[in-house]
């Protein structure tokens, strides 16, 4: 289990899903995702079902340790991995937030790859004795296995737990799934430019604004750009080397 000292990444059960279905139904979230279309308690179902079967996705429940739940544990694994799955490779579908049941009922059929070298394996993680409350829902999907990447979504659910770091948290714990456990070389991900909240996010966990889709998504009867955000495992491993280099030039420009 990836955990820190105030959330964990868990595996989402099918006991997750009323809650999950209130969320997603929720129009103050389903506005920072830019849905619109409410979810009935068969689509969430079947969607649920495809999710956690899908070879080119890994999701997680997000939850909240209790308070005194132990010290800050470094990301890690607890316990040996099951086998492991392949992850397979699909086009990107450019959905801003995460997959939504319709998307899946649109995603073409997945096969399982042979295993080959070097390309990414999920590490099944085991269900927590004592997992916390269920605060949100994160995930890496369209992973591609050739070109070691995949698009990083996530939400907290309850308002009242918003604002409080656990986000950040939950994306700190992802991302280093995916670059220590899935060995992907490119985290990248969309959101709405109107979403300020998860842009904050994203940039204090290092991601980097790398372009904006102009009037890109339709919502509330306006047009709303989307931004392309990524981050590199390089990038990961050595915070800080990017701004050193920025810093560096522009004095070594103003020398001059
Ligand atoms: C975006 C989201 C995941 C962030 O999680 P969170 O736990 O609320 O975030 P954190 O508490 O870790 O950090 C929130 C940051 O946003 C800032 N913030 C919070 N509300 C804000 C607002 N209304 N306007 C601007 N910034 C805001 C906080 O100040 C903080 O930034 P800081 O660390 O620079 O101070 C969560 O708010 C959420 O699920 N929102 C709805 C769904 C969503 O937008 N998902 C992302 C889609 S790309």
């Amino acid at each position: 289990m990836y955990r820190d000292a105030v959330v964990c990444l868990a595996p989402f059960e099918r006991d997750d899903l009323p809650a999950v279905l209130a969320w997603v139904n929720d129009r103050e979230l389903c506005r920072a995702l830019n849905r619109v279309l409410p979810v009935t308690l068969l689509e969430h179902e079947r969607w649920y079902e495809r999710l956690i079967l899908r070879e080119d996705a890994v999701t997680f429940a997000i939850r909240r340790l209790a308070s005194g739940a132990g010290p800050p544990a470094a990301p890690s694994s607890v316990g040996p991995p099951r086998p492991t799955r392949q992850v397979g490779n699909l086009p990107h579908t450019g959905s801003v937030g995460p997959p939504r049941p319709t998307e899946q009922a649109r995603a073409p059929a997945v096969h399982a790859a042979p295993a080959v070298d070097g390309t990414p394996t999920v590490h099944a993680v085991r269900a927590p004795a004592a997992s916390g409350d269920l605060i949100g829902l994160c995930g890496l999907s369209n992973i591609e296995a050739r070109h070691r990447r995949a698009e990083l979504w996530l939400y907290i659910g309850p308002p009242e737990a918003r604002g409080q770091g656990l986000g950040s948290g939950a994306v700190r714990l992802l991302v280093a799934f995916g670059f220590e456990q899935l060995n992907l070389r490119r985290i990248h991900l969309y959101l709405a430019a109107y979403n300020e909240p998860a842009r904050r996010v994203y940039e204090a966990c290092g991601f980097r604004e790398e372009g904006r889709d102009r009037e890109h998504l339709y919502l509330d009867g306006q047009y709303h750009d989307a931004l392309r955000m990524g981050l590199l495992r390089r990038e990961h491993e050595a915070p800080g080397e990017h701004e050193q280099l920025q810093a560096h030039r522009a004095a070594s420009a103003s020398a001059r």
